[in-house]
């Protein structure tokens, strides 16, 4: 009698658990969109085509697309995640190997949903969670740019992802628990210039990508939103009300600062943030103030900062002391102007911040100017200091320049930095 019962549950369990399985198949079936015949370059004017271009940069498109020294758009670049390696496709619009034959739906529907042409689901490592806020007009100005790129012949290189995380129809499953479809909800409580710049922020601009933390599953915990999160390696710092700036940030300084990469209370754009801010300088101003006030806006009324641990008497540390005189003073004591001089490094989030990360990177790989244009530069200290040497300076700028409780971890920092070394 007890195992008929048994039994009986067991099979009603194989039911459920067989309709989950089918109805999870069903809602993880994506059908193909058939190839289209490319739109002709004259079928589009040249305003959207400029409103492409404004948007493309905003995107962020190029610099993710683009392997290093290859060609623009052409795809090939490793985009490191905590799962694996996933390498960007070719977005142009090349007939075999880019997007040549996707038509316009085929080219919402990866922005909007992160499906390919094809029915296949693509990893959120193509930030498609924040572009899906798109609105019509603009993710047709977006097609109409990239469709009339130079097509490039590039075939990426194949993912580095561990079974199961390799088979793609996961995905659904990942969506399903994750994924929110826009498009952008306006809120009426706000302002026209507040809602294009969330409008633009979290969607085309994706800032939370790297500014929100994410959970052990890769998506952004939407309930600590710009509250700091990791990137390449580096710390994206908390653009919130969280916010470890030794100066409040306000709207005028976001502006300049994400318009030109620097900004003479805040130092410059370095990691991560470089090409983000690079990117920018060809975005319409409009947009980027409108990011600019929104951000202020997230940050809130700026607080007058406790310096918990205010530099009164920093406990004593000759080795860093003197480290920090011979190798980083003279170009930090806050007399040349940026952006080829450096700030005073009370004015660097890099010490004050929550984590010791930016500032061993910063220090063990030093600044680059980017291709083109000069930028700011700054030597590499990874070949003349040893770890224990890099720990005390590490420990003395937080003391005497971050005014705030010493960091925990400096020793394993130093060593992850140097295990990923630089890039
Ligand atoms: C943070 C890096 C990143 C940014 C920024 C980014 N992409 Fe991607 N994109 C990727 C990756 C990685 C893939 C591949 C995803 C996969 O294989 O599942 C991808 C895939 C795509 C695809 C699907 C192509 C195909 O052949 O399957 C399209 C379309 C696309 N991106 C367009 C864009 C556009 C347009 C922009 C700018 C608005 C952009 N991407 C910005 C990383 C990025
Ligand atoms: C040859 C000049 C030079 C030397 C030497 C130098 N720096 Fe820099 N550093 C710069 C420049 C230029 C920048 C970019 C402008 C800025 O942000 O201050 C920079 C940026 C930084 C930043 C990022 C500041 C920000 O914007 O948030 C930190 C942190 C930093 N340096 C720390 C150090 C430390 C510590 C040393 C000593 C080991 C050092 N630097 C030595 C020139 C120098
Ligand atoms: C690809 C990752 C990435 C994206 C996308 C990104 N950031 Fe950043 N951001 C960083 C990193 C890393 C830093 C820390 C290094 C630095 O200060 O430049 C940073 C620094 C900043 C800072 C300086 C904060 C401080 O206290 O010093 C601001 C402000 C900022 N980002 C705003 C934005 C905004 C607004 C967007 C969206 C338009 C954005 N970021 C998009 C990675 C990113």
């Amino acid at each position: 009698m007890k195992t008929f019962v048994t039994r009986r549950i067991v099979i009603r369990l194989l039911w459920v658990v067989g309709f989950g399985v089918a109805g999870f198949v069903v809602y993880a079936w994506q059908s193909a969109i058939p190839p289209a015949d490319p739109p002709s370059a004259d079928s589009f004017d040249a305003d959207t085509l400029r409103r492409g271009a404004q948007l493309a940069a905003l995107g962020d498109c190029a610099t993710c697309h683009t392997a290093p020294g290859g060609e623009t758009f052409a795809g090939g670049r490793p985009v490191p995640t905590p799962f694996g390696t996933i390498y960007s496709t070719n977005i142009t619009p090349d007939l075999t190997t880019g997007i040549g034959r996707w038509s316009r739906a085929a080219f919402e529907r990866a922005m909007r949903e992160g499906v390919d042409r094809e029915g296949a689901h693509l990893y959120p490592a193509f930030p498609y969670d924040h572009f899906t806020l798109l609105n019509d007009a603009d993710s047709a100005a977006l097609y109409a740019f990239m469709m009339t790129r130079q097509p490039v012949e590039a075939r990426p290189p194949e993912n580095h992802l561990p079974f199961p995380l390799n088979m793609r129809f996961i995905l659904a499953g990942w969506k399903l628990l994750f994924f929110r479809q826009g498009p952008y909800q306006p809120d009426a409580k706000q302002d026209g210039q507040w809602n294009r710049g969330a409008y633009l922020a979290n969607g085309i601009g994706h800032c939370g990508a790297c500014h929100t933390p994410r959970n052990s599953l890769g998506a952004e915990i939407r309930t600590r939103h710009f509250a700091g999160g990791e990137a390449e390696g580096w710390y994206a710092y908390a653009i919130n009300s969280d916010s470890q700036s030794y100066e409040a940030w306000n709207a005028d300084a976001l502006h300049t600062f994400l318009r030109n990469g620097w900004h003479e209370q805040h130092g410059d754009a370095h990691g991560p943030m470089a090409p983000v801010s690079q990117n920018l300088a060809s975005a319409a101003d409009s947009d980027v103030q409108a990011i600019a006030a929104y951000v202020a806006s997230v940050m809130g009324k700026p607080v007058p900062r406790q310096h918990d641990n205010a530099a009164a008497d920093p406990p004593s540390n000759d080795t860093g002391a003197a480290l920090y005189a011979t190798s980083c003073a003279s170009c930090h004591d806050g007399t040349r102007p940026l952006p080829f001089g450096g700030v005073k490094l009370t004015l660097s989030t890099a010490a004050t911040g929550e984590t010791p990360t930016n500032l061993i990177k910063v220090i063990l790989d030093g600044l680059h100017p980017p291709e083109g244009p000069a930028g700011a530069i700054m030597p590499g200290f990874s070949g003349t200091l040893t770890d224990g040497q890099l720990e005390s300076l590490v420990s003395y700028v937080r003391a005497n320049f971050g005014a705030r409780p010493p960091w925990t971890g400096v020793e394993s920092s130093v060593r992850e930095a140097r295990s990923r070394g630089g890039d």
